[in-house]
């Protein structure tokens, strides 16, 4: 039995630029999938999922994986959740050379699904990363931060980015920019996320975003202006210590480029009601920066607040149905049992 895990992620910048060959600047969240694999001596996969935003389901399929698992919860969700790991075992048979290789998975997660905290990134890196250890053929990070970036890929019919599962696989703050991926130093950030219990439509976002910026030079620009703020905001971590508490002008700083993004990311048209309202609610509750996080159109926000006054404030907010803190995860995928 081999265990993995992976973080969530949030943007701390860049979100939806990093499209068009803009930078985007990443951080991992302590909140993490977990997948544990067991290799079976047929050719079949069994998959147990425990809390994908689910009430917890089990399928069995055959050797081929492109069947239609027979089971009794709504279908979007099992496919939703199934297209992941069935992707991630694909990868994981192609890498380690083991085309008929099954499994016994178990998926667990604390990362709330679609939501643009990246869970379907973490349950691939870690399912991944935990099969291809069960077959003996463990990945370097790299490789397994490459292959989890085509299982994104074709799952989401080429609308992805490798800014997901490269920040699950390294952990920390990464940069990205087209193919180029590096991990940053960054301080302890004091992250707060508020969820509204939604979720946006990715493709459709990432769609709107395309057509306003072939149609108006001036959503062109708000496009480069992001990018701007995302070089803007690298100078500044560059210039901090790494994995030390943040000081108050840093964090200031940091989250003047945070509600600087969010007013543009608004302004491209991927926010919503529920996303602004969480975002005002931590402004006014102190928090020196706050912005969705992710595709947008529901979902999450990203608030910096070393104080407890966010979370409660958020908490209190209508249309927030979650808030919590998340530290900076430093470490990306890790293995829990051998
Ligand atoms: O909602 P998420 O975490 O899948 O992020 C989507 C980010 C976009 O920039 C909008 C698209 C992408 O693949 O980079």
């Amino acid at each position: 039995m081999t265990v993995c895990s992976a973080p969530g992620k949030v943007y701390l910048f860049g979100e939806h630029a990093v499209v068009y060959g803009e930078p985007a600047v990443p951080a991992a969240i302590e909140r993490r999938a977990r997948v544990t694999v067991e290799p079976r001596a047929d050719d079949r996969v069994r998959v147990t999922a425990e809390d994908l935003s689910l009430d917890g389901f089990t399928v069995e399929y055959g050797g081929s994986t492109g069947g239609r698992p027979n089971v009794d919860v709504p279908t979007p969700l099992v496919e939703a959740a199934m297209g992941y790991v069935d992707a991630a075992v694909r990868q994981a048979r192609s890498a380690a050379d083991a085309p008929d290789a099954g499994f016994d998975i178990t998926v667990e997660s604390d990362i709330p699904l679609g939501a643009g905290l990246g869970s379907s990134a973490a349950v691939v890196v870690a399912g991944i990363d935990a099969a291809t250890r069960a077959l003996d053929e463990p990945l370097d990070r790299r490789d397994l931060a490459d292959r989890a970036y085509r299982a994104e890929f074709e799952v989401q019919d080429g609308q992805a980015s490798r800014a997901d599962t490269f920040c699950s696989t390294m952990g920390g703050a990464v940069r990205v920019e087209g193919d180029d991926c590096e991990p940053i130093d960054a301080p302890n950030l004091p992250f707060v996320i508020g969820f509204d219990g939604g979720a946006g439509d990715t493709g459709a976002l990432v769609a709107g975003v395309r057509e306003r910026r072939e149609r108006y030079r001036f959503a062109a620009d708000t496009v480069r202006s992001i990018g701007d703020i995302v070089r803007a905001g690298e100078e500044l971590l560059a210039g901090a210590v790494p994995e030390a508490d943040p000081s108050r002008e840093l964090l200031a700083e940091l989250g003047d480029l945070m509600d600087f993004n969010h007013g543009l990311l608004a302004a491209l048209g991927v926010s919503a009601r529920s996303l602004d309202a969480m975002v005002w609610a931590a402004r006014d509750a102190g928090a020196h920066g706050a912005k969705l996080t992710g595709a947008g159109g529901g979902g999450c926000i990203v608030a910096l607040d070393p104080d407890t006054e966010t979370p409660t404030a958020l908490s209190f907010t209508q249309g927030c149905e979650a808030a919590f803190r998340a530290e900076l995860a430093t470490e990306g995928v890790r293995v829990e049992a051998p």
